[in-house]
């Protein structure tokens, strides 16, 4: 993959160095393309020598190469780190006074920044309208790591690390390549599930104790919604089975709405008859209490403590499997996996387990804990298949995981 790397001028600079190396080390062709003020921080040589090839900085400097163009034409994938307030301002802006900023300008394929800088200035409302700016434009600018900044300071505006900046950025060339591989004449994803029907449940159920109590999670329904908009806008026409959501369902989805783990598979058993693809991307209650009351119960002073017993809920996707074999379709089932690791074993060993378990064709793994993935905008994921295809690591918004999943479905239902 021919790869630029753009380095702003701040002084996580010389973490760019890691990053190139890690782009070489994996066999792509990478040209270092920093600005001006990043060659304060890190100089030419350093970039010469680790990509073995020249460094331009300025669009008249080496103008029989039309640089300026062709840099950027024929790219596979630019990335920029650290993207630096003034960088992103002038990417947003559309400049074009340097080798790096001409270079965004033609590229057309996908682009990641990683911003770094202080918390103030990522916090700035004109910095978080440029970044507003490029994502609108699908530019995928990371958000920046929390932590030690270059003084005393600290919060958000450090650099992600290198390996994460990496694993975003791979997973993101890899999922727009695979779909304009499958479909050249279409923008990423746009026809992959064309005539196909997808059922996808979302949010998290609510196990009702009493009429105004109930035992429930943390899920948003955010990923779930995401695949949803991302199947349809594929070319699916989809049912979204959801429980509580905290987002709005997209429009053209027939939208049905349920409350427990109960009604959640009724309504899945009864709708995936007909589908050619289930998505269960709900957090699925794993327990119920054993009794409901139908009046709200009272506290009463005297009264001993009252110790909720829950059942078991039926593990709807292992069912939906099952109905599945029962028919002998060729239906394809992706489950998800909220993992976390432990001494016994980490986060995809037990996603394997699991997707093993539960005989779906394709799992997407991730790990989760109370600050992480949910009700965030981000995720990071991991999608096992049972075909024994490589597990793919894809790291973004959950848009971008949600685009990542149905090119794996449509793959999935193509091999089928
Ligand atoms: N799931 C389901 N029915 C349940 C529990 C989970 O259909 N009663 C589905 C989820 O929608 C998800 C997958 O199973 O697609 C994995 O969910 P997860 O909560 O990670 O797994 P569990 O089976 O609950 O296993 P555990 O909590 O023990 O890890």
């Amino acid at each position: 993959m021919r790869v630029v790397l753009g380095v702003g001028g701040g002084i996580a600079a010389y973490k760019a160095a890691s990053l190139l190396r890690l782009f070489t080390e994996a066999g792509h062709d990478v040209t270092a393309v920093p600005t001006e003020a990043a060659l304060r921080f890190v100089g030419k040589a350093t970039w010469e020598a680790l990509s073995g090839k020249p460094v331009r900085v300025g669009v008249f400097e080496a103008v029989e190469t039309v640089n300026h163009v062709r840099l950027g034409h024929e790219a596979d994938l630019v990335v920029v780190a650290p993207a630096t307030a003034d960088l992103l301002a002038r990417a947003a802006g559309g400049h074009a006074d340097d080798l790096l900023t001409n270079t965004l300008l033609m590229a057309r394929c996908p682009v990641v920044m990683a911003p770094a800088m202080h918390t103030e200035m990522w916090r700035h409302p004109a910095t978080q309208a440029n970044v507003a700016v490029l994502r609108d434009r699908g530019v995928h600018v990371l958000d920046p790591a929390e932590g030690r900044l270059t003084g005393k300071d600290s919060g958000p505006g450090r650099l992600p690390d290198p390996e994460e900046i990496f694993a975003a950025a791979l997973g993101l060339a890899s999922g727009a390549g695979r779909a304009a591989a499958h479909d050249a004449d279409h923008a990423p994803g746009e026809g992959l599930l064309a005539g196909r029907r997808v059922v996808v449940s979302a949010g998290g159920t609510r196990e009702a104790i009493d009429p105004v109590r109930f035992l429930g999670n943390r899920s948003s329904g955010k990923q779930g919604v995401a695949v949803a908009r991302a199947a349809l806008a594929a070319g699916a026409s989809v049912t979204l089975v959801a429980a509580h959501l905290e987002v709005a369902p997209p429009e053209g989805a027939e939208l049905v709405n349920v409350e427990s783990a109960l009604e959640l598979r009724d309504a899945m058993v009864e709708r995936a008859a007909a589908a050619d693809a289930i998505v269960m991307a709900a957090a699925v209650a794993d327990f119920r209490p054993a009794r409901h009351s139908n009046a709200k119960i009272k506290k009463r002073d005297d009264a001993p403590d009252q110790p909720i017993e829950l059942v078991r809920n039926p593990d709807v996707l292992v069912e939906l499997v099952r109905q599945r074999e029962a028919a002998g379709t060729k239906q394809v089932v992706v489950g998800f996996a909220a993992e976390t690791g432990d001494e016994a074993g980490d986060v995809l060993a037990y996603g394997r387990a699991k997707l093993e378990r539960k005989g779906c064709e394709l799992l997407v793994v991730n790990e989760v804990g109370t600050d992480r993935v949910f009700g965030l905008d981000e995720n990071s994921v991991t999608i096992l298949s049972k075909d024994g295809t490589a597990p793919e690591h894809v790291a973004g918004s959950k848009d971008e995981v949600a685009r990542a999943v149905v090119v794996r479905l449509a793959r999935a239902l193509d091999a089928r």
